[in-house]
């Protein structure tokens, strides 16, 4: 058969991060760091909660936009924790993980045409869609300010044609969080403009030290602003799929039928597991990051102690280091370290041309992989120079 395909689909390639862990089939001795999810089982009352929900056969379909209870939990939790506050009844819509809410907010808002910025390096699940709905990519280089997206850049880049911006902090992959001063400088510039405000805060709970900043915290930018987020990482829930966006009414109405339309309702064995992680698992967060910070700190120190500059992470469990004095290309560098070194980090170009010349290593792995893996970097990098 010879029938056309879309040429949009055509053209995706294969998530860059898997391109290189897939290859890991082919080294069972390589150390592992490239996935990003919490190496922890999913809090046993959250798995219980699931359980329970499919012995009591609550394994129907819920409504379009999710349990109400769990609505209901979401807007509580975050209430309790931000001080904001969306309607359960209209400006929530439960997904299929956060990657579902960003794809239903980008067919909602976006058409032929339309302009995103994305400040860069970011995580790779946002430009395949973008262009997928036929809009244009325009980054906000982030690599010459420590990657804090400066507000004084973003409004060069602002023109007629722009529809949304887009935030992820704390970042993958440079666990960087924002401050709150280039948070208020980007929210006094984004105040006047017409223009939507997409933030990612999916890591927020992994916040080390200070407090996190939301966008939604401003009430100023309530009537343009999406909120996405879920339990994957702060739960570590990642195979539940669940999801949230949060958003203005209005908009709300045409995203909750985009997202009916898709995928009808999340998995909802998933949303009783949720009610329970929101209400009752509180505290799983903070004790994850209890060993993430020994495991940044420790990863963080080796490799200053290696030669690789490195923006010291505050949030999510990946770091940034720049390898940009070797010579060689992110690609060619992990390519190289997979085969002769024996361990798999992504290379930065997977996050934009702006991660070119920097590598990302997930710590969400234990103490002792990690340590081999660095040991094993280390000797690699020696071997390079020699
Ligand atoms: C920044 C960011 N957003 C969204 C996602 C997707 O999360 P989910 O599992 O909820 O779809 C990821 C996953 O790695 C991520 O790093």
């Amino acid at each position: 058969m010879s029938l056309d395909l879309n040429p949009r689909a055509k053209v995706l390639k294969v998530p860059g991060i898997r391109q290189f862990s897939n290859q890991l089939v082919h080294f069972p001795n390589a150390i592992n760091l490239t996935i990003g999810q919490p190496d922890f089982p999913t809090p046993k009352a959250v798995k219980n909660a699931g359980i329970q929900a499919i012995e009591q056969n609550l394994t129907g379909y819920s409504h379009n936009a999710g349990l109400l209870e769990l609505r209901d939990a979401v807007n509580t939790f975050f209430t309790n924790k931000y001080g904001f506050s969306y309607d359960p009844q209209n400006e929530i819509v439960i997904t299929n993980g956060a990657s579902e809410a960003i794809d239903t907010v980008f067919r909602t808002i976006l058409k032929e045409g339309d302009e995103v910025i994305l400040p860069a390096p970011c995580y790779s699940g946002y430009e395949p869609i973008i262009h997928f709905c036929g809009a244009k990519i325009v980054y906000l280089d982030t690599t010459e300010t420590n990657f804090q997206p400066s507000a004084e850049k973003l409004a060069e880049l602002i023109t007629e044609k722009t529809k949304a911006v887009f935030f992820n902090y704390p970042s993958n992959p440079t666990g960087v969080v924002l401050r709150k001063e280039t948070v208020n400088q980007l929210v006094d510039l984004l105040i006047e403009k017409d223009i939507y405000i997409l933030t990612d805060e999916i890591y927020s709970e992994n916040t080390f030290s200070g407090t996190h900043t939301s966008f939604a915290a401003y009430p100023a930018l309530r009537n343009k602003l999406f909120y996405i987020h879920g339990l994957s990482k702060s739960h570590s829930m990642t195979g539940w799929r669940i999801g949230f966006l949060m958003g203005p009414a209005e908009v709300m109405e045409q995203v909750v039928k985009v997202h009916a339309f898709n995928t009808i309702c999340a998995s909802v064995p998933g949303q009783y597991a949720a009610i329970e992680a929101l209400i009752n698992s509180k505290d799983t967060p903070s004790e994850m990051n209890i060993e993430y910070i020994k495991r940044r700190d420790y990863v963080f120190n080796r490799l200053m102690a290696i030669g690789l500059p490195v923006e010291k992470p505050n949030g999510a469990f990946y770091i940034f280091p720049s390898i940009e004095r070797l010579g060689m290309t992110s690609f060619d560098f992990a390519t190289k370290l997979l085969h002769e070194g024996g361990v798999a980090v992504v290379p930065g170009s997977v996050f934009t041309p702006f991660g070119e010349g920097y590598i990302r290593i997930s710590y969400a792995y234990s103490m002792e992989v990690l340590e081999k893996g660095l040991d094993r970097i280390e000797e690699f990098i020696l071997n390079l120079k020699g």
